[in-house]
């Protein structure tokens, strides 16, 4: 996969799916499956370090979590999420913070939101890096929001959404993530973009999908948004597989004779 297949999906009129991932290990298993693009999103900051906010994962940390990423599921198309303000510090230093996911093993960067960074979009796109838009709710504005909360509802929201959405096309984008908006809204861009709409709590009218790794394993116990279904009761797997370890460290059967070395 690559930006271009993307295009090329949505034409076909074939779906896309995505997930994130911040980690060697689930990076390898990705590797293996069907998914078309992996997102290594500035979520690691709230899944992977504990933050109540994506407002901690700077260029450093997010370059991190890349590398792993790349380094696992190498071959897969890799999007690296842009850190909050990394690109609203004018085109030179989004080119920097763009520069270093891309050297850290992305094959393309995703930005929130697109007034006042238009010329950023642009002169990435126009220096061979692939962008990905994303709007609806947009988590780095979650300040602004005052919560994370669904976007779109009123007809002027729904219109600056969609708005937005047309100018990334314009801009260059090859594809958007429109997160937490009405589905009839999502439907709607969707079937005005020729660029694919990647949704996340935006209903089925996207042209693909993307949910968090860790929700979609049902491994998070804290936070259930009703759009992440989770294919997994992970949590109850992981909980119950510690319990047979715990009870056999304890009860004397781990190791075993052909689990120890003579
Ligand atoms: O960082 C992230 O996980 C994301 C998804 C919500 C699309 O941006």
């Amino acid at each position: 996969m690559s930006s271009t297949d993307f295009l090329r999906a949505k034409s076909e009129g074939r779906k896309l799916s995505m997930v994130t991932c911040y980690d060697y290990t689930f990076a390898r298993l990705l590797l293996k499956s069907a998914i078309d693009g992996i997102l290594v999103g500035d979520s690691a900051a709230m899944v992977m370090h504990g933050h109540p906010t994506t407002l901690s994962a700077d260029t450093g940390l997010m370059r991190l979590h890349t590398e792993a990423v790349a380094r696992g599921a190498a071959g897969k198309f890799i999007v690296a999420d842009m850190p909050f303000l990394s690109f609203r510090k004018g085109p030179a230093a989004a080119l920097d913070a763009a520069s270093v996911l891309m050297v850290a093993g992305a094959h393309a960067v995703k930005l929130e939101g697109v007034d006042g960074h238009e010329d950023v979009i642009q002169r990435m796109v126009q220096s061979g890096i692939p962008v990905m838009g994303h709007v609806g709710l947009q988590p780095q504005s979650v300040h602004a929001y005052g919560g994370f909360r669904v976007q779109g509802r009123s007809t002027d929201s729904a219109r600056n959404i969609a708005r937005q959405a047309a100018a990334l096309e314009e801009l260059g984008a090859f594809a958007i993530v429109l997160e937490c908006v009405p589905a009839n809204l999502a439907r709607e861009i969707s079937e005005n973009l020729r660029i694919p709409t990647i949704g996340i709590g935006a209903g089925a009218g996207c042209d693909g999908q993307i949910l968090v790794l860790q929700d979609l394993l049902g491994m998070n116990t804290d936070i259930h948004p009703k759009f992440a279904r989770p294919f997994l009761n992970g949590a109850r797997c992981i909980l119950e597989t510690l319990a047979r370890f715990d009870e056999a460290v304890k009860g004397g059967t781990f190791p075993a004779g052909e689990e120890s070395y003579s």
